[in-house]
């Protein structure tokens, strides 16, 4: 009986020096240590991720500014009174769709064919395609308004690049 109680021990003993070892003894930080290293790791890893964000946004702001430049600049072309008054608070003046370095409501116009703008103009006032705002902005508008002024919007691109050329 009483070697039974002492080889349950040894092995009790055994057992936790084994656990000890296998955790990292008070010599090399044990517990701690991983901690610590776990730790520093995981600030390594949001560091370079932080970086990558700060990438992606610098690249984003690249191209929304070749954008810009390729749209023109707000004062460089003329447009119409109906397009000013009409079209503009969403789409921007120059059709960009960006207003003092803000996305507007409107997606960008400029540089799509009239062609284009016009069929999607038809599919807003017909319903076809579903938009309340356009909607309900095209009613007043006839066909031939919006001929005018698809015509219009697709030659922003010639109006920026004459304006470019003065
Ligand atoms: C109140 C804001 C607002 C005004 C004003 C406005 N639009 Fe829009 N327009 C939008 C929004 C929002 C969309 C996106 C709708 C969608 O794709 O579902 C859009 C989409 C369009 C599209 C389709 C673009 C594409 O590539 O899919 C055209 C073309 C367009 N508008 C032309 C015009 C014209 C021309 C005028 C002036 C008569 C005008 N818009 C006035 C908000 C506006």
């Amino acid at each position: 009986m009483k070697n039974a109680i002492v080889g349950v021990l040894v092995l009790l003993v055994l057992g936790v020096a084994a656990y000890v070892a296998s955790v990292g003894g008070a010599y090399n930080g044990g517990e701690h240590g991983r901690v610590i290293a776990d730790i520093g790791s995981k600030v390594a890893n949001s560091k370079s991720s932080k970086t990558d964000e700060k990438d992606d946004r610098a690249k984003e702001s690249d191209e929304l500014n070749a954008l810009r430049n390729k749209a023109g600049n707000v004062s460089k072309f003329d447009v119409s009174e109906d397009y000013d008054r009409k079209c503009s608070s969403c789409h921007g003046i120059d059709g960009s769709g960006f207003q003092n370095g803000k996305k507007m409501m409107g997606p960008r116009l400029f540089g799509q064919r009239a062609d284009e703008l016009y069929k999607k103009l038809i599919d807003f006032k017909s319903g076809r395609k579903e938009n309340v705002v356009m909607k309900g902005l095209l009613i007043p508008l006839s066909e031939e308004d919006l001929r005018v002024l698809a015509d219009e919007i697709g030659d922003f691109p010639a109006r920026a690049e004459a304006a470019k050329n003065k």
